[in-house]
């Protein structure tokens, strides 16, 4: 949601910033805008309503003529997508420029008493407030520096931010603030690099300092990285880190988009998951995270799992992987609901917060509330030192490398990956899973991988022929029992989010009590129906909805007799024990979604109103 770019060095500037902002389009955006400053320290603005090529085709002449800038794609909250809502925005005397990620919650009483002061807005946003603002501390204290009136104005506003803001008086500055928003520093030899993640400069420099809560910094080529806190401008020493991040994997590698690359990668991304803690002829699965707070989760009242989209619908398996195997009562929660709905929480419960980007907003409100009151705090993120990862008690990564597709694919099942670890170790520390059942268990689970790449493999083509009937259709309706109910509201998820047709998932038995009225000839429906899953159930509903001629999609073991007979499209996957099946099965899911968006002609990677990491409320 939103990106931020901005450099200054030797290199040229509107380069760095176009391709760093072409590397964050897959945070979703709807225009996009550069500042950058010449020679003569004037700045030169160029932005627009639209994509960065649409930006390009407005800015080319800045091509080459300068060596400090920032650029910015925006995702609208105050005001529509529109060339004047676009970033950067400028002061009223055209000397400061801010771009800006997040939401400043009290701009409008700060607009009220600058307007009162004489100040006149161009936009509908807040961004523009907060720019004036930081004139007007320049103006009310002319013995202040521009950094220092930077500080003043953030220690006036609420909300959430990443900020970076260039002034025409302090040439070669830029000076940059996070609060709730992520931005990094790359360290290069006589340059700088800022962005909203390292992607946009991890081909120049492995090395950066991220900015923590509450902290801004001021960069410059003489005076180097300066970090203070914002609140009382104490000086930080900054850390240096060494990047992981390679450009192999922010690249698309020759697959037509990131989705698919991550489809593909899902046996590798599963396997790293599981890699140095499943050690399967060893008998045990190491996970620190768990080993060392055992006791709060052996003693815990229950689990609380707080989750928001494709998170939340692993969080749902996770329910049924830890009660079935560690019996510990789960709950799981939309954490926007459990934010607002005043929950009952104590020290007794343990929360497991499950998000793939780390910065989801939602989920990070949920889990400040939880601490509040006591719980003990677990995270499962994908994103390295991602904000969610550094405020909870301990936790896993997933270590499913970077997911640039906006529609999740590959961190969905590096989540199921994890919490069928903790599941499996959990039971077997409580001794509700003996020895015999967790060694094979464990042992299937190492086999994992290459079911997914046999399914990778035995599916793609025929997936792709399928999905050409269904190009045209105007809805769906996925329905799965037990562990595959929550797989079917993520197979929903997906083909809704990418190619815009109308998708509900169901459990299967719940479709009588209701959705069972759509279904006619026009009506498709995936069924997920493994051998190991309530499969007679299943087919009592495949006969229901066989009755009423709806169109059957359905995916079951190799093999079926039964379910197969009666369906119009049949998609085989190899059997499993039911608790991996949900991981096996989802992925002819995202594939059959994936390729009704691209025969249907959409942006996959970069789907229409959605963002890679939802960072408002
Ligand atoms: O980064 P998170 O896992 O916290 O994100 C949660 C949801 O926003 C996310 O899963 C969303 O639903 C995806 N677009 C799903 O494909």
């Amino acid at each position: 949601m939103c990106g931020i770019v901005g450099y200054t060095g030797f290199q040229d500037a509107y380069d760095i910033v176009i391709n760093g902002l072409r590397r964050l389009e897959y945070r979703g955006y709807d225009s996009a805008g550069i500042v950058l400053e010449g020679p003569d320290n004037k700045l030169e603005v160029e932005k627009t309503k639209g994509k960065v090529d649409d930006l390009v085709n407005i800015s080319k002449d800045l091509k080459g003529k300068f060596n400090i800038g920032m650029g910015h794609t925006r995702w609208a909250t105050h005001g529509v997508p529109s060339d004047r809502n676009s970033h950067p925005h400028l002061s009223n005397n055209g000397k400061i420029a801010i771009v800006h990620n997040g939401i400043i919650e009290n701009y409008d009483t700060i607009k009220t008493m600058l307007t009162e002061k004489g100040y006149t807005f161009k936009s509908e946003t807040d961004t523009e407030v907060l720019v004036n603002l930081i004139q007007y501390f320049m103006e009310l204290n002319p013995e202040i520096d521009f950094p220092t009136a930077v500080r003043y104005a953030l220690n006036e506003v609420y909300g959430a931010y990443a900020i970076t803001v260039l002034h025409e008086d302090y040439p070669g500055v830029l000076v940059v603030g996070r609060l709730g928003s992520p931005l990094a520093i790359g360290i290069g030899d006589k340059e700088y690099f800022i962005a909203s993640d390292a992607s946009p400069f991890v081909e120049f420099t492995k090395e950066a300092i991220y900015l923590e809560e509450g902290h801004m910094a001021t960069i410059s080529l003489e005076n180097g990285v300066d970090i203070r806190t914002i609140n009382d401008n104490s000086k930080i020493e900054p850390e240096i880190q060494q990047l992981k991040l390679s450009l192999e994997q922010i690249e698309k590698g020759g697959y037509e988009h990131f989705m698919l690359k991550e489809i593909f990668e899902q046996p590798k991304s599963i396997h790293d998951t599981m890699r140095g803690r499943l050690l399967v002829e060893e008998g045990v699965i190491k996970m620190a995270g768990i080993w060392d707070h055992v006791e709060r989760f052996k003693n815990a009242n229950r689990i609380i799992i707080i989750a928001c989209g494709t998170s939340w619908h692993a969080g749902l398996i996770g329910e049924y992987l830890i009660e079935e195997y560690a019996r510990i009562p789960v709950e799981v929660e939309y954490a926007s609901e459990f934010r607002y709905r005043n929950p009952i929480i104590t020290d007794k419960d343990v929360v497991i917060a499950i998000s793939q980007s780390g910065e989801t907003a939602d989920t990070m409100a949920a889990l400040k509330l939880a601490k509040e009151k006591g719980a003990f705090i677990y995270g499962i993120c994908n994103v390295v030192d991602s904000s969610i990862a550094r405020i909870t008690d301990a936790g896993s990564y997933t270590h499913a490398g970077p997911e640039i597709g906006v529609a999740s694919t590959k961190a969905f099942t590096a989540q199921l990956t994890i919490l069928t670890l903790i599941a499996f170790k959990l039971g077997k520390h409580n001794g509700n899973l003996g020895n015999a059942d967790f060694m094979s268990l464990i042992a299937e689970l190492d086999a994992i991988p290459k079911r997914v790449e046999e399914v990778l493999s035995s599916t793609h083509e025929q997936i792709q022929q399928i999905a050409k009937d269904f190009v045209s259709t105007s809805n769906f309706l996925y329905l799965g029992r037990g562990y595959n109910y929550p797989a079917a509201l993520e197979g929903a998820l997906k083909l809704k989010e990418i190619s815009y047709i109308h998708a509900e998932g169901y459990p299967a038995a719940e479709m009588k009590h209701g959705p069972i009225a759509l279904i006619d000839e026009n009506m498709p429906i995936v069924i997920i129906a493994p051998k190991k899953g309530h499969y007679d159930k299943i087919v009592s509903n495949v006969q229901e909805i066989k009755a009423r001629k709806g169109k059957i999609i359905a995916v079951v073991n190799k093999g079926d007799r039964q379910v197969s007979e009666m369906a119009d499209y049949v998609i085989e996957i190899p059997e499993t024990s039911e608790c991996f099946s949900p991981i096996v099965a989802s992925v002819p899911l995202q594939l059959l979604a994936y390729y009704i968006a691209v025969y249907r002609g959409a942006n996959v990677d970069q789907p229409r109103n959605l963002a890679k990491s939802v960072t408002v409320e």
